[in-house]
């Protein structure tokens, strides 16, 4: 959800540490991007519709020579996910105010742009674009006094709505101010250079010394370092973090996207997920960062799992693992509708917000409003030190690594791992007994190795891809735990191949959509050898009589499944608990196989974003 870049340094040039950076960030968002670069001369703007690539190659023709380039040390960056004013080169970041002495970039939205914007347009400022952010820029400029700081504390005081941005101006040389409220930002500190960024990933290639800002933190960013204060000017201090992955963790190693390199990651990601969290004499798990004792467990009531996309089809797994394991009653809830259908919730309510990014604007809305409520809730979030993670103050960390792709493939599968060892250690504070206890502590160590068998089945999955890729309309059906697997089967396939697709619990397919199915309209079943299988087999059969091609992920070795599809993709025989995990890994490589052989982005799908942090 746009992606900011700020770098500063004394001798350095800006534009490629700046380009760099913006392209680690794409995936936030791709519909345009620019960059603002500083020198003795004034504020350089280069900036355009499309991709980071385009940008690049525009700066190169217009600052064709090392020399030209060398003299801007200094500058912010951009690449967007429009949400006001149309994907166009005009409304494009950075925005400029002050006769173009000033620049900004801004990641978020100001609700009150309108009002701001009438009473900017009075006093005679011209707008160019129909951005929000342009508001800002010439605020900022208003307010300018000859400091640059408290220039941006006044401007931001006037604002309703989230933001993180940086800004630069002509008057106020070698300065750059960053901030933050409910849009990440991260500073890195390099040795006389320092970098700004939406995430870490724009900054480890030059250092790896951060500091996260925190909601209504306020900077000035030097090449020599940071100082941070509150909007009120009141000096912060925040502590100086070490991250502890490198840059072959946000590089393709030889794939050719980033979603076929993190579906085939999930073996090692699951590894990372587990480890540590298993205690075999104990026959269940330890979670310490839940920071929650049996006594806590032993008094929610019930559990609400939060999430969207992707993450809230891992919560719909959740809610069978608790029930089953516990026989605690779990609603899986899509995080912005919860928050906003007054739940009914207290301190005996648990509530598991899951996110990938940590940053989801619905996710984090619903976390505060829990939090309001009096609930007690727990973060599982993938990126170490993100909002949500924060704010939930306890929690368990995916560890799965950094997710490029926007379509989540190795995070579904660390959040339906991390539920279920959550779920172990709620059951074996109630009702679960040590022996299934063991069985699952057993079951959840082969996981990993589990997924590895399903990655083996790549070239089929191709082959089965092929034959069906050419479809626009496809249904995905499965029934109880396999049900959220039809529609995260139904989701990926819909976001990297543009393939129209439902999932469906099996059982109501015959209740009006198999209206549809003929021979155009590939069922894809999911047939894992667990409870309730026959009965899908029959809703197989269903789809076969109306002449719809059948497509089943079944249990290695259950030729009778088998026999009642057209194409058959074997994946591990596992338990009930994890036959999700096992088939929806068959399911992100079809949809990718497909995706690859309809020419489509798979990394970056159209009007997509990895992180939504707008409501
Ligand atoms: C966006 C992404 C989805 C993702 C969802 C939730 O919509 O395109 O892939 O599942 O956000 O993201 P989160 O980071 O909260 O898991």
């Amino acid at each position: 959800m746009c992606g900011i870049v700020g770098f500063s340094s004394h001798e350095k040039s800006a534009c490629e540490p700046l380009v760099n950076g913006l392209r680690r960030l794409e995936y936030r968002g791709y519909d345009s991007a620019g960059v603002a670069l500083e020198s003795a001369d004034g504020i350089k703007v280069v900036k355009q519709r499309g991709k980071v690539a385009e940008l690049d190659k525009l700066l190169k023709e217009e600052l064709a020579t090392e020399d030209e380039r060398a003299k801007y040390t200094v500058g912010i960056a951009h690449t967007r996910w429009a949400t006001h004013g149309l994907p166009t080169t005009v409304n494009a970041h950075p925005h400029i105010a002050d006769d173009g002495n000033l620049a900004l970039v801004h990641n978020g939205i100001i609700e009150n742009y309108a009002t701001l914007r009438a009473g900017l347009e009075k006093r005679g400022c011209k707008f160019v674009s129909q951005t929000d952010t342009e508001v800002l820029a010439h605020l900022v400029a208003t307010f300018d006094k000859g400091d640059f700081l408290s220039a941006v504390s006044h401007a931001l005081k006037q604002v309703e709505g989230t933001y993180g941005i940086a800004t630069i101006s002509r008057r106020h040389p070698g300065e750059m101010v960053v901030a933050r409220k409910g849009s990440p930002l991260v500073i890195g500190i390099g040795e006389h250079e320092t970098v700004v960024a939406s995430d870490v990933s724009a900054i480890v290639a030059y250092t790896r010394q951060v500091i996260y800002l925190k909601d209504g933190d306020i900077a000035l960013v030097t090449p020599d370092g940071v100082s941070i204060y509150s909007l009120d000017n009141a000096p912060v201090s925040r502590e100086v973090q070490e991250v502890d992955w490198d840059l072959g963790a946000i590089e393709k190693g030889g794939f050719d996207h980033f979603m076929l390199k993190e579906i085939f990651e999930q073996p090692d990601a699951l590894r990372n997920t587990i480890r540590g969290r298993l205690d075999k004499s104990g026959a269940t798990a330890i979670l310490a960062g839940l920071n929650l004792t049996p006594r806590d467990l032993a008094s929610f009531r019930r559990v609400a799992i939060i999430g969207c996309g992707t993450s809230l089809h891992a919560g719909m797994v959740g809610k069978y693992l608790f029930e089953k394991l516990a026989d605690m009653p779990t609603s899986p809830e899509q995080a912005a509708e919860f928050r906003y259908c007054n739940p009914i919730i207290g301190p005996d309510n648990w509530i598991v917000a899951l996110s990938q990014s940590g940053e989801t604007a619905d996710t984090l809305a619903a976390v505060r409003e829990s939090i309001r409520k009096g609930a007690l809730v727990s973060g599982l979030c993938n990126v170490v030190g993100s909002t949500i993670a924060r704010e939930a103050g306890r929690g368990v960390y995916l560890h799965a690594g950094p997710e490029i792709s926007v379509a989540s493939t190795k995070a579904f599968t660390a959040q339906v791992t991390a539920l279920l060892m959550s779920a172990l250690k709620l059951g074996r504070t109630r009702r679960l007994s040590y022996s299934e206890g063991a069985r699952l502590v057993d079951e959840i160590e082969r996981i990993p190795e589990l997924v590895g068998e399903v990655l083996k089945q790549n070239e089929r999955i191709a082959e089965v891809a092929a034959k069906y890729a050419k479809a626009d309309d496809m249904f995905f059906i499965g029934r109880g735990i396999l049900y959220p697997t039809a529609l995260e089967g139904a989701l990926k396939i819909k976001e990297v191949a543009y393939v129209h697709a439902e999932g469906y619990q099996a059982a109501e397919l015959k209740h009006g959509p198999i209206a549809l199915l003929s021979e155009e309209t590939p069922v894809v079943a999911l047939l894992a050898d667990i409870p309730g299988k026959e009965k899908t087999v029959g809703n197989v059969q269903e789809c076969r009589a109306r002449n719809a091609p059948v497509i089943g992920i079944c249990s290695e070795g259950d030729s009778a499944a088998a026999e009642h599809v057209n194409d058959a993709i074997f994946v591990p025989k596992t338990s009930e608990e994890v036959a999700p995990i096992v088939s929806v890994v068959a399911l992100q490589l079809f949809a990718y196989h497909v995706a690859r052989l309809r020419g489509c982005e798979i990394d970056q799908p159209r009007n997509l974003a990895k992180s939504v942090t707008v409501e």
